[in-house]
């Protein structure tokens, strides 16, 4: 695929708090001419996070951000959401709940990766829920965030078969490679 090399880009902010594969995935997508995003600053709820390691190697701007403090928290974000001229908003991986303000504030442009087959299993523990279950599919969902957990509008969603052998482990792994197909897609399909 042929990389990018001069139209706009639309500016995105990732928000992680582990190890960052969706990050490092969608970062490899925005050089590709044919995927119109381009991002520009990594946000974490942690210090760890693994998937920082990605802003030094792509020279994107990082910020790690306390969420105990809500209010505070909301205001010094979307002062670099603004610096910065993000336009969409992509969690992957990103273990807090973003207040009601802040989702009003970015009404429809904020949209996040969900390991399940959605409105299947919303929350955590997805892949253990599934087998526990004896459910024949598992997957993962591309959604707009709402102030409701995991509820927003579908926009992607890819299936894997779940086989006697899986284990949640197993099956995070499988689910995973599609994730890193149908985040790239998602976005590229709301962006044209
Ligand atoms: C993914 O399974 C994602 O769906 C979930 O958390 C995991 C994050 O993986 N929300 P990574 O940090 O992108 O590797």
């Amino acid at each position: 695929m042929k990389k990018s090399i001069g139209p706009k880009k639309i500016k995105i902010a990732v928000f992680i708090s582990g190890k960052g594969s969706n990050l490092k995935n969608l970062i490899k997508f925005s050089k590709f001419k044919k995927y119109p995003f381009s991002i520009k600053l990594i946000i974490s709820s942690s210090n760890n996070a693994i998937g920082l390691k990605y802003s030094k190697k792509y020279k994107i701007t990082k910020k790690i951000i306390n969420y105990d403090k809500k209010i505070k928290t909301d205001k010094i974000i979307l002062q670099i959401l603004n610096q910065k001229k993000i336009k969409l908003i992509c969690l992957a991986g990103f273990m807090k709940i973003l207040s009601n303000n802040f989702i009003k504030r970015f009404k429809g442009k904020i949209v996040n990766i969900h390991p399940s087959l959605l409105p299947k299993y919303k929350g955590l523990n997805t892949h253990a829920r599934a087998i526990k279950n004896k459910d024949k599919f598992a997957g993962c969902t591309v959604h707009y965030v709402t102030s409701k957990l995991d509820s927003g509008k579908i926009i992607l969603q890819e299936r894997v078969k779940i086989s006697k052998k899986d284990t949640p482990f197993s099956l995070a792994k499988k689910i995973l490679k599609k994730e890193h197909l149908i985040y790239p897609a998602a976005i590229k399909k709301i962006l044209n």
